[in-house]
């Protein structure tokens, strides 16, 4: 495997080809905000809260480091007002599903009516149950505003034993919604 030397926060390091931005920062114990991360699930990139700011041979854009692999030379920048001016707005669209990054971020409002109350859309669940769990019990339905978590009914009997994403929902919805098909 070749080794690919990059420069994070001023921090030259090395790191594997094929790595990602935020293993290779976790790995030099840099932190980077995530949403809808998780080290047992595939990378998805849909939440950029993990955006960083990449520059190389003068280029300079964002791209969300849970995706996006290191290249030689690269340097990252992980915080920048800019940065967490996106991150902020993020927060603001999620309003009030994230509430540890609105924490955070120190953000304790929104200028935009919220969509969801429970659920930031994160996908977390639905990934785990058909990437670890196998199962696909729960599932995306809609398009847009619309769009939200629902469950398979004839498959979410088995969620009452397993429970096993249940800890990574921030909003708490798969916890509230699985306790309604029961109720
Ligand atoms: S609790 Fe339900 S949705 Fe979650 S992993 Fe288990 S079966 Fe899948
Ligand atoms: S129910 Fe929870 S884990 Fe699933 S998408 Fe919504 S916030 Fe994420
Ligand atoms: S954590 Fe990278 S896009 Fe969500």
């Amino acid at each position: 495997m070749k080794t690919i030397e990059l420069v994070i926060d001023g921090k030259k390091v090395q790191a594997e080809e094929g790595a990602t931005i935020l293993e290779v920062a976790r790995e030099n114990g840099i932190y980077i905000p995530t949403l809808c991360h998780d080290d047992q699930l595939q990378p998805a990139g849909t939440c950029r809260m993990c955006m960083v700011e990449i520059s190389n041979n003068g280029r300079k854009k964002l791209v969300a480091s849970c995706v996006y692999e290191v290249e030689e030379n690269l340097v990252v920048k992980t915080d920048s007002e800019k940065i967490r001016k996106i991150r902020r707005m993020i927060v603001e669209l999620l309003w009030p599903t994230v509430p540890a990054l609105a924490k955070e971020f120190g953000v304790d409002k929104s200028r935009f009516v919220p969509e969801h109350t429970e659920c930031c859309l994160c996908g977390l669940c639905v990934r785990y149950c058909a990437e670890v769990k196998k199962l696909n019990a729960v599932y995306f339905k809609g398009r847009g505003i619309d769009r939200e978590i629902a469950f398979v009914p004839e498959l979410a009997d088995e969620c009452v034993y397993c429970r096993e994403c249940f800890n990574l929902c921030v909003g708490g919805l798969i916890v509230n919604q699985c306790g309604s098909v029961y109720s």
